[in-house]
């Protein structure tokens, strides 16, 4: 399978959007594109954005196969998704699934004989206020009964596009995998056929009727690359660390006297912690010079001596990343030159990080 030239443009665009050593961060977006070529993410696929991206086909593999919206077969024209999770189910999903996948003769993640639907269940689809809800390729139909499903697949199959509850107009699978590769819908006006359901706005009118607002949020705030980040963050703590007040002289401490006698016969309660929970918790995970872990396993502290300076995480990051090389494979994380032609030649020899099981015909760690 060779990939078009479009796909291949569109390929370099995404990669440009991320910084350039960063670039496998790509890989979500790549793989929504050559979904979009070929319809699912084939070995093909695989092979294409390990190559554009410097990974292997396991790391690749391992992405794919991770999240359900990556395809691992050839998918029809529209997927319809429906929801079978608690809230939805309650409220008649499976119903409208069984009765789905009754007319039309297939099971989940099967597609028709004609290649039109192919059809799922799926866990929550974050609509669960509209349930039962019922997707197709995405776009929401909402409260819907089982004879209104059919209706809305028989009008697929004959060629029609029936309109979603909310949302955009229907596209097909392979066009909306364009969209979630990050592109624009390019037809005319589809994004504003239709705004967001009333359950969906409740909130906002609440927040609306009592005065509710993010407090001074200005929704013109431009998105700060991480150089500037970086930057604002190490100002921000160098105006923190010249406002903290002069360390206070260490006072002596005074010898306990003897309680007096209360004459009471009750047992001796010991006074509480000063120190809230949340502060205990968060001095023994990150301790500084000033403060003791009695009871960490393995903990040493020094007895005496000078005071060890507060912990650098950068330096602390650099030092645990150092003593732990990656697990796995071992093989630079993808970004490292000459990555790829390492991997082709372990390809060609046979001796691949995932020990070149040969069953494994797709090179993703599924056996076939
Ligand atoms: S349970 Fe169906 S959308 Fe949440």
């Amino acid at each position: 399978m060779s990939f078009s030239e479009t796909t291949r443009a569109r390929a370099r665009e995404i990669i440009a959007r991320y910084p350039a050593d960063r670039s496998r961060s790509a890989l979500l977006p790549l793989l929504h594109l050559v979904q979009s070529e070929e319809g699912y993410v084939s070995p093909a696929g695989v092979e294409f954005c390990a190559e554009v991206l410097g990974l292997n086909k396991a790391q690749v593999g391992a992405v794919a196969t991770f999240y359900t919206m990556y395809k691992r077969k050839p998918t029809g024209e529209y997927l319809v998704s429906v929801c079978t999770n608690t809230m939805c189910d309650v409220l008649g999903g499976q119903k409208v699934y069984d009765t789905l996948a009754e007319h039309l003769g297939v099971g989940h993640e099967e597609t028709t004989a004609d290649g039109k639907i192919t059809l799922e269940h799926a866990e929550c689809l974050a609509a669960c206020d509209y349930g039962p809800v019922m997707t197709v390729n995405y776009d929401f139909f909402d409260n819907v009964e089982p004879q209104a499903a059919l209706d809305v697949v028989e009008e697929l199959r004959a060629g029609g596009r029936p309109m979603p509850t909310r949302g955009a107009r229907l596209c097909t699978l392979k066009e909306m995998a364009v969209q979630l590769a990050g592109f624009a819908d390019e037809r005319d006006g589809a994004v504003a056929d239709g705004g967001p359901g009333e359950p969906s706005l409740r909130g906002l009118r609440l927040a609306e009727q009592h005065g509710v607002s993010v407090p001074g949020f200005d929704p013109k705030t431009p998105i700060r690359s991480k150089a500037e980040a970086d930057r604002a963050a190490a100002e921000e703590k160098a105006k923190a660390e010249a406002a903290k007040p002069a360390p206070e002289p260490a006072k002596a401490v005074e010898p306990a006297k003897p309680e007096a006698a209360t004459g009471s016969t009750a047992p001796d309660v010991k006074a509480p912690d000063a120190k809230s929970p949340q502060v205990r918790t968060a001095e023994t995970r990150q301790p500084d010079a000033g403060t003791a872990v009695p009871d960490a396993p393995g903990t040493k502290m020094p007895v005496d001596g000078p005071a060890p300076a507060p912990r650098d995480a950068r330096a602390a990051e650099a030092a645990g990343a150092a003593a732990n090389p990656p697990a796995g494979d071992g093989k630079p994380a993808g970004d490292a030159a000459g990555a790829q032609e390492r991997n082709l030649k372990e390809a060609e020899s046979g001796t691949g990080a995932d020990g070149g099981d040969p069953a494994d015909a797709s090179g993703t760690g599924v056996r076939k």
